[in-house]
């Protein structure tokens, strides 16, 4: 294949990429304190700046079919912080919450949260069922917020319930599959993520989607969350476009398939 005719590059890369777009996008939104901290500013400036870009995001995606966009927002982990870091950052999320979730319903976005809620406040937990009841038969998008999520606790929790079901009666240990741990994850219901985004130059999963990333394509950027924007998720996207996903098979198994 000659690499200097961009020409037979793209109709290759139509053979063998998924020229396809993802439906479901997962993001790890990291870099807020750091880009906080270039400008001399508290970390809290940072997570404020991150809320901005959340919105240009969730725009983005509802208004380019993708059916599910899930943004890490709080981790497991994240408790270890001081206390003043993690007290602003559930202010600045009930805050969100209360100020965009009649937008986000008028935009036909349906809202959900993964994660354990019982560490949350009564007031804020209380807001996020609101929240859920409020957006649920909206089709445009659905937003997955993943707070005070990690993928640890959520396979321990699916494990727990299967537990107890076996317990009950209700079920066989000879019944758990691969397919029943799925039923029993927080995103049951959802597509597995397409593609995988982190901002900020990291590479780690930090206990994000544990399971439900085994065939995700990893999409890693230095860009710090604050500068993410319309055209650094475009260019994530087209990426994302040019991946073969082999599943396991060859790639001429592919292409005997798309003839
Ligand atoms: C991500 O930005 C936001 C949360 C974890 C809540 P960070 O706060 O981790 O920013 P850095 O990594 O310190 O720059
Ligand atoms: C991951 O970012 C969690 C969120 C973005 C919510 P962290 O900044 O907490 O991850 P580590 O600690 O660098 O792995
Ligand atoms: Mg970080």
């Amino acid at each position: 294949m000659p690499t200097d005719d961009s020409n037979s590059l793209e109709s290759a890369r139509a053979l063998i990429g998924t020229n396809t777009h993802p439906r479901h996008i997962a993001i790890i939104m990291d870099g807020n304190g750091r880009w906080a901290q270039k400008r001399f500013m508290p970390r809290a400036f940072g997570h404020q700046a991150g809320v901005k870009t959340v919105r240009k995001i969730v725009e983005y995606c509802a208004k380019h079919e993708v059916e599910v966009l899930t943004l890490f927002a709080f981790s497991s982990e994240n408790w270890r912080r001081p206390e003043d870091e993690v007290s602003l950052l559930m202010a600045l999320f009930m805050a969100t919450l209360q100020r965009e979730v009649d937008k986000l319903d008028r935009n036909n976005i349906r809202l959900r949260f993964i994660g354990d809620r019982a560490a949350f406040s009564d007031k804020l937990q209380a807001k996020m069922t609101e929240a859920e009841a409020q957006t649920q038969d909206n089709t445009a998008l659905t937003l997955v917020i993943a707070a005070n999520y990690g993928g640890r606790w959520d396979l321990s929790q699916a494990f727990r319930t299967v537990a107890e079901k076996i317990a009950a009666g209700a079920l066989r240990h000879q019944d758990i599959s691969e397919q029943l741990i799925n039923q029993h994850l927080s995103t049951a219901d959802l597509p597995e993520p397409d593609l995988f985004i982190r901002t900020g130059g990291e590479q780690r999963v930090s206990n994000f989607l544990l399971w439900q990333l085994a065939y995700t394509e990893m999409y890693f950027t230095p860009t710090l969350w604050p500068d993410f924007d319309q055209n650094s998720l475009e260019e994530a996207i087209n990426s994302f476009k040019t991946r073969q996903r082999r599943f396991g098979h060859t790639g001429e198994q592919l292409l005997e398939q798309s003839r």
